[in-house]
């Protein structure tokens, strides 16, 4: 056994069956003390959804963490987001744009103030728009001269990100500043604002069983050694695949 850069998502990767997670979280500690192995959680929540799921769930502290679909990043504990990573988002991003262009769209309906950031703007669009919608408001971004993403998960999440932002690119930034190549990285996830990490690069990835249709078909059409889909689900499916890559016995 050897030392990891553990990253994962929360909401139904992480969390979502207690008594993995427990076991879990036990032996990610142990490989944390023993080879310093570093810990991650990527999420699409706000500082303030974080701290409410943290203190509801039994969460390790992490060594980093990724948040608001990964235009945040927060370090040892910090609770101010990384500067050198704003800074990398600034360029192509004007956030009032972002805004009065989405105004034109009627089925797009915001999401609670905690959840606008200031590299993310948030709605809720029904599936049943998403089609029509997501091509539409892409090109009138586009027309507006700004370089971002649109990023749509559960059939229900729309992220607006700047380009140069979403989980994977996050994890990147981490990789580097700490050393970890990507075959020592690990990656998992359940939904569309995960999908990011598995294609930004070759970390080892982990699809967990109740995977949402959209990685899953994302997984299909991009098949790779480098990809366990688990049978078990949350915490079960990433044990499942940490032994699976020979992290954990
Ligand atoms: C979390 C965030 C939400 C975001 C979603 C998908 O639920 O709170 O703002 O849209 O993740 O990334
Ligand atoms: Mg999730």
């Amino acid at each position: 056994m050897a030392k990891f850069l553990f990253v994962t998502d929360l909401d139904n990767t992480l969390v979502g069956d207690d008594k993995a997670l427990l076991e879990l979280n036990d032996r990610l500690e142990q490989s944390r003390q023993e080879y310093g192995t570093k810990i991650v959680y990527a999420t699409g929540r706000s500082p303030i959804l974080y701290q409410e799921l943290k203190d509801e769930k039994n969460l390790l502290e992490p060594d980093a963490l990724i948040l608001c679909v990964g235009t945040e990043i927060y370090l040892d504990g910090s609770h101010t987001p990384d500067s050198e990573w704003s800074e990398k988002l600034s360029s192509g991003w004007n956030r009032d744009i972002v805004v009065s262009t989405t105004t034109a769209f009627p089925e797009l309906v915001s999401q609670p103030d905690s959840e606008q950031r200031p590299f993310k703007v948030s709605f809720f669009l029904q599936e049943e728009d998403s089609q029509k919608v997501l091509p539409q408001l892409k090109s009138e971004l586009q027309k507006s001269g700004l370089d971002v993403k649109l990023i749509y998960s559960s059939g229900i999440d729309l992220d607006i990100v700047p380009h140069g932002s979403d989980k994977g690119q996050a994890v990147q930034f981490l990789r580097q500043k700490w050393k970890f190549v990507a075959e020592v990285t690990v990656v998992c996830g359940d939904s569309g604002n995960d999908i990011a990490l598995f294609s930004v690069g070759s970390e080892r990835g982990i699809i967990v069983g109740n995977a949402r249709p959209e990685l899953l078909q994302w997984h299909n059409e991009h098949p790779a050694d480098y990809h366990y889909l688990a049978t078990n689900f949350c915490a079960g499916g990433i044990l499942e695949g940490l032994k699976h890559f020979g992290f954990l016995e």
